[in-house]
């Protein structure tokens, strides 16, 4: 099975390379975002010249949106060869299982088994946030027009319960990819030692835990703002 190992890992480099730059993306993302919440810690959710409005304006900068097209092809390089990856195995399985790792153990989790899945979901966020602020902000500022409100947007998305509950379930779905996902990539490019494996999966679920209360803190954080309960 040797040959199988080394060439089912190797087939994933592109699929951990862009799941890497993801991750960073998430992390950078997360941060801005968290800015609303200690806006609203200091009183400032709302003002102008708030920790938030500045990472925003700091996210209008020709030096970042530079970058935005870079962003796209990494998701499409992901999406595209996750899908490339999962019918690739389901054509060959019992040819070799899905995941041919030195533990067979450390990868029989379920959402190593259903990366593709929690993908699909993934895309829902993805979606989610294209249509409701990306193309209120960036997009405004690319074609012409004035970027939205930032605290605006947020308060009256997330002022609504269902909004805010499916955004929650949309970041169970990226903690799941990404506790499995995390330490699977570092697997990915080589770094299969078995103490560091375990570390790995350790920081895996500290970096997808950091992830998710970034993200929905800031959805919930909104919601209170909405209707008036803090700020
Ligand atoms: C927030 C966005 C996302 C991040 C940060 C992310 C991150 C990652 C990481 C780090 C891996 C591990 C790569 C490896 O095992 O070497 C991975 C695997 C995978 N991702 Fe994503 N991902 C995201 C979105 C998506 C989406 C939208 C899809 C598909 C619709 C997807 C499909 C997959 C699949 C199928 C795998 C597993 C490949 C395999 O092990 O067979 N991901 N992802």
């Amino acid at each position: 099975m040797a040959n199988a190992f080394h060439y089912s890992i190797g087939k994933k480099f592109l699929q951990a390379i862009s799941g890497a730059f993801l991750v960073i993306f998430m992390l950078l993302h997360a941060t801005v975002n968290f800015f609303s919440v200690i806006d609203s810690l200091n009183g400032n959710f709302g003002l102008s010249d708030g920790l938030f409005a500045k990472g925003c304006e700091f996210m209008s900068l020709p030096i970042v949106t530079i970058m935005v097209p870079v962003l796209a092809l990494g998701f499409i390089i992901h999406i595209g060869y996750g899908i490339y990856l999962t019918w690739y195995n389901i054509k060959a399985r019992g040819g070799y299982k899905r995941y041919e790792v030195a533990s067979k153990a450390a990868a029989d989790s379920w959402s190593a088994k259903n990366m593709f899945v929690l993908g699909i979901v993934i895309l829902g966020v993805l979606f989610f946030h294209l249509t409701h602020f990306w193309a209120h902000m960036q997009l405004e500022e690319f074609t012409g027009g004035i970027a939205a409100d930032p605290y605006l947007l947020l308060t009256t998305t997330f002022g609504s319960v269902p909004v805010l509950v499916i955004y929650i379930v949309w970041f169970v779905a990226v903690w799941l990819h990404l506790s499995h996902g995390f330490w699977s990539m570092l697997q990915t490019i080589g770094w299969n030692n078995d103490i560091w494996l375990k570390r790995f999966k350790v920081l895996g679920i500290l970096v997808a835990s950091l992830i998710f209360l970034m993200f929905v803190s800031v959805a919930v954080n909104a919601y209170l703002q909405a209707h008036g309960i803090i700020g």
